[in-house]
């Protein structure tokens, strides 16, 4: 059976309306990495932590999957191999979309983070600094978010998936954080195919075999329907 494994960044929430981080006036030109996207910032003001993901969480609950997560969606229900999606953004549009397999190697907004025995459950809306875990009810509460510093989430499983990777693609993201920008090379050592989609080469883009340019919600349905015109042929 035949998997394509895609990596998914903010390119490909951009056009629901998502912010990317390193655009001229995006993410990280609004809000200090080290202050909101550090376990060290969130111990020095908790509150400002949970505030920017509690406006990021609610913007992501208002946004609607785009055609390139519903061309992703259409991949995994009518590719007759494995389709999975490893994303590194936090919203939810990938499951919105009805994307099944789906990976949430930075976190997911949706989800609350227990700092003191790691149980995770399905985060309010609003969260605040010192909310009480439901399971070992100490106040150490934090968005489930993976941070600068710590380890992103389902690596060996990732892994493996790329190891038995066919096809390899990379939607909307700049190849500037690792360890998924170290993916394309992995794929490529097993012998996957490896596409790029973006609005520009990315850092990682001279390793990709081929690249598509131009917004996801435009290249990624032609590229869908014509691999699942060859998988039908
Ligand atoms: P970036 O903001 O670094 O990059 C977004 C990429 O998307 C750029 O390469 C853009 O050219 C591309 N892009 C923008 N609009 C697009 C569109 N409509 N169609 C296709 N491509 C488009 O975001 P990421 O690479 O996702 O981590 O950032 C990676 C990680 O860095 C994030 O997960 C986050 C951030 O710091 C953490 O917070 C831990």
């Amino acid at each position: 059976m035949q998997k394509i494994v895609v990596l998914t960044g903010a390119g490909n929430s951009a056009e629901s309306g998502l912010g990317t981080f390193r655009a001229e006036g995006g993410l990280w030109a609004q809000h200090r990495i080290e202050d909101v996207a550090t376990p060290e910032g969130f111990a020095r003001d908790p509150k400002l932590v949970v505030d920017f993901y509690n406006a990021r969480r609610a913007q992501a609950a208002e946004a609607e999957p785009n055609a390139g997560h519903l061309a992703l969606a259409k991949l995994e229900s009518e590719f007759a191999g494995d389709v999975i999606v490893i994303t590194q953004n936090v919203d939810d549009l990938h499951e919105k979309a009805g994307s099944q397999k789906v990976m949430h190697m930075h976190g997911a907004l949706k989800s609350a983070l227990c700092a003191a025995c790691a149980h995770r459950w399905p985060a309010p809306l609003v969260m605040a600094p010192g909310d009480s875990c439901p399971a070992c009810n100490r106040p150490a509460a934090r968005p489930d978010i993976v941070w600068f510093g710590e380890m992103p989430y389902d690596m060996d499983e990732i892994f493996r998936h790329l190891s038995e990777a066919d096809i390899f693609i990379s939607i909307g993201t700049s190849g500037n954080v690792y360890p998924a920008a170290g993916f394309v090379a992995e794929a490529r050592s097993a012998g996957a195919e490896t596409i790029e989609f973006n609005l520009e080469p990315s850092l990682v883009g001279n390793q990709f075999e081929d690249i598509r340019i131009g917004s996801a919600s435009e290249t990624l349905p032609v590229w869908v329907d014509e691999i699942l015109q060859k998988s039908r042929s």
